[in-house]
């Protein structure tokens, strides 16, 4: 059941956020909503891969993602952007966390996870399948590592430049890297 409600998660990220990123690029004026939500805390050494995508990556994109707000009201669309230097450092901390997490990845003996083992549902593989795939497919596995920690770093140079329609873009970027490697390792019947 966790499993597979993670993956509705991932899929209605993508599903809520491009039209988003889509409304705001027409538009072409986009802007950071001040408010980036809670920090990634750091991570135990023993963390399985599960649990740095769900404990590091996953909320850390998020904060890049939703970091784009456009909202509909009646009096019309309004868009916010950051306008302090805290607003700006919350969000910077996000994408070195992501870049940072990279490195846990390219651990090849990183355990898939550490729950007990389920079924997995229809369309996923189960962790010893993917640590099988991972071993077999190693090169392809760090190409998808070395593209997640690219765009990472994009992030941060969009931040540096406080450059919010960059930002943007590269909030389309993180989906494809995030979604070809789940293609690939995670649901690839999905
Ligand atoms: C190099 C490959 C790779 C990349 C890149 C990657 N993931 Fe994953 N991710 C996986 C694999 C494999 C799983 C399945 C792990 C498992 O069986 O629990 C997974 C699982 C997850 C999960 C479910 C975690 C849980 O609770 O078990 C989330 C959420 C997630 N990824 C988010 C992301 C996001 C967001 C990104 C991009 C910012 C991303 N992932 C990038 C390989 C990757």
């Amino acid at each position: 059941m966790k499993r597979a409600g993670s993956t509705n998660l991932s899929h209605c990220l993508r599903i809520i956020i491009q039209p988003v990123l889509a409304v705001a690029a027409v538009i072409g004026f986009i802007s950071l909503a001040g408010g980036a939500e809670s920090e990634a805390e750091l991570i135990a050494s023993d963390a399985s891969l599960s649990e740095v995508m769900a404990t590091i990556v996953m909320p850390s994109a998020d904060v890049l993602w939703t970091a784009v707000a456009v909202d509909v009201t009646a009096a019309g669309i309004v868009l916010t952007a950051p306008e302090t230097e805290e607003d700006w450092q919350r969000i910077r901390t996000s994408a070195v966390n992501l870049a940072a997490a990279t490195d846990k990845l390219l651990n090849e003996n990183l355990p898939v996870s550490n729950a007990e083992p389920v079924e997995p549902p229809p369309g996923e593989l189960g962790p010893q399948q993917i640590t099988s795939l991972r071993k077999q497919k190693w090169q392809e596995w760090t190409a998808h590592v070395y593209v997640l920690h690219e765009v990472a770093e994009s992030a941060l140079k969009m931040i540096d430049a406080k450059d919010t329609e960059g930002l943007s873009e590269v909030g389309g970027s993180l989906d494809e890297a995030c979604e070809s490697c789940h293609l690939q390792f995670w649901y690839p019947e999905g």
